[in-house]
């Protein structure tokens, strides 16, 4: 009798259990039917939105888009998909920034991989974490694969490095600089070791150099590594935007004539508005004689590592100590998916914790691969599954050659368009950014409101281009001018896309111009006010 009634409660409680995951929508087993559905309606819904995106953006402002949040109830879910995803539409994929449009050319964004958006439903579905090997298995070891592989790229011995995936170049370049910081401490200051002890006194003399147009998660890395963004020396660059040698040399001196350490010099491979690609065999001698860490930011420029006709401007990026590369900007993979790599593995021991319910040291110490050893994160997504399914079914020559064309793209756009009157280039591109303005031959900008008026003539052309929606692209600022900026990254780009986008761009100018010109004028004279109100 009590054995029949124990059995019962189980029965019961087990019941209860699968009613309760089914009612919290938890995916399992009994749940594959609903999941199939849910699945083949969310495709249906990505069909049609793929298939009506005429144009990268529709153009809202945050102010339209922000009033349909207003009154939405997150206490009251719907009662069914269809109405959740109505919703979705509306709030979201209606006025989303699609990438894989062609007249997307802002920022680096890429369209991404048919077969990565696959991975990215394997890698959920799973949910696999790649911080310990007892969460992951194969997940692991895929991930080291991508790793080993992409160190043979880079040129480095596999043996001897070791890399992790990371959230993206911001954490990698980080990182890079954390070990940089660390490392010196246990080799250059008696065995002095920050992660136990902190900061030592010499931490307020640490300098970092890199150039005036690196990314900025250098200086804020410098800042969060309790060094100050004053600790980030910037060095200029040359008409190319590369990183000037001689510069970087005398700035080394100057510091350690003034009592500084240089910790670090950050050669950016692919900087993040013009493309441009530091001299680093230069940097590299520099280093080496000087003993700084050298790490290279291939965030951007690392597509060339796949790239047969443009690969050589990598070849001495293993002469860094470590490396950053971002396979969601120039390997057309869906955010994130970026790794870091360090030439020798003994530097990421920084890195390391020894927790005794996650990775004890008996388990380093049979050899249990825990990715969570050289990582600053815990838990982790498994982002290399869409790479290495790209890379086993796509391929790494087709990558390369994707990459390729957007370089090709660039350089045939700055050929046809760079002698228009209209506008006015500032570089050759070495990668597919390109930086330009809108400028009429017959306009100068020798004074101050000249500039000015340029610069809000080129500006308002970039927000007329984004409130139209037919195209986006970016801008930026060189030395106090505001320049437009194209960034190709997607191989179905083409030259009568961009010469359309050119056309806009020249429209909404000219418009601004006199606009603007005609407003500057009757300011200068009050009494043609009225007239032109
Ligand atoms: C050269 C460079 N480094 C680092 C980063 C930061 O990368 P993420 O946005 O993946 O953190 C960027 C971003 O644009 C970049 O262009």
């Amino acid at each position: 009798m009590l054995l029949k009634k124990n059995t019962d409660n189980l029965n019961l409680l087990q019941g209860g259990k699968v009613d309760l995951a089914h009612e919290a929508g938890i995916f399992n087993e009994y749940s594959l039917q609903n999941f199939n559905k849910m699945i083949q309606k969310g495709t249906a819904l990505i069909n049609k939105k793929i298939r009506r995106a005429k144009t990268p953006f529709s153009g809202i402002m945050p102010q339209e888009l922000s009033k349909r949040f207003h009154r939405l109830d997150m206490e009251r879910p719907h009662d069914s998909l269809d109405h959740a995803l109505a919703e979705l539409e509306n709030l979201y994929l209606n006025d989303a920034v699609y990438f894989h449009h062609p007249k997307y050319m802002a920022h680096l964004n890429t369209p991404i991989t048919n077969v990565s958006i696959l991975g990215e439903l394997i890698q959920a579905a799973v949910n696999t974490s790649v911080d310990t090997w007892d969460q992951s298995a194969g997940g692991t070891l895929i991930e080291q694969k991508l790793i080993d592989w992409t160190m043979e790229k880079i040129g480095y011995n596999v043996k001897k490095g070791d890399g992790v995936f990371t959230s993206g170049g911001t954490q990698s370049n980080f990182m890079a600089l954390l070990l940089a910081r660390d490392n010196y401490c246990i080799e250059q200051l008696d065995g002095c070791n920050v992660q136990m002890q902190g900061l030592p006194e010499e931490a307020k003399r640490f300098r970092i150099f890199t150039s005036e147009v690196s990314h900025f998660s250098v200086k804020k890395s410098a800042a969060l590594l309790g060094l100050g963004f004053d600790a980030v020396v910037t060095i200029p660059v040359d008409d190319k935007f590369c990183m000037d040698e001689t510069a970087l040399r005398e700035a080394i001196n100057l510091r350690k004539d003034n009592g500084d350490i240089p910790l670090a010099v950050v050669a950016t491979m692919g900087t993040t508005d013009f493309g441009s690609i530091d001299p680093i065999t230069e940097i590299s001698k520099i280093c080496s004689k000087e003993k700084i860490w050298l790490h290279a930011d291939a965030a951007y420029g690392c597509g060339l590592l796949v790239s047969e006709k443009y690969g050589e401007q990598l070849n001495a990026i293993s002469y860094a100590d470590s490396v950053t590369v971002d396979y969601h900007k120039s390997f057309f993979q869906p955010v994130a998916c970026s790794a870091f790599f360090a030439k020798n593995q003994s530097h990421l021991h920084c890195l390391t914790y020894h927790a005794d319910y996650l990775n004890p040291r008996s388990e380093k110490i049979a050899g249990t691969p825990n990715l969570v050893c050289k990582s600053l994160q815990t838990t982790r997504r498994f982002d290399a599954l869409k790479l290495w399914l790209t890379l086993r079914t796509v391929g790494p020559k087709s990558i390369g050659k994707a990459f390729d064309s957007v370089i090709h793209l660039a350089d045939a756009v700055y050929s046809t368009h760079s002698q228009d009157p209209d506008l006015e280039f500032i570089h050759r591109p070495q990668l597919s950014a390109l930086v330009f303005r809108f400028k009429p031959n017959h306009f100068d900008d020798h004074t101050d409101q000249e500039k000015s008026t340029l610069n809000r003539v080129n500006t308002t052309i970039r927000k007329s281009l984004s409130r139209s929606g037919e195209s986006l692209i970016a801008s930026t600022t060189v030395n106090g001018c505001v320049y437009l900026k194209f960034t190709f990254l997607n191989p179905a780009t083409e030259l009568s896309h961009v010469a359309e986008v050119v056309a806009e761009i020249k429209k909404y100018g000219a418009e601004n111009l006199q606009e603007i010109t005609k407003v500057e004028c009757i300011g200068s004279k009050p009494e043609l006010f009225n007239e032109y109100c």
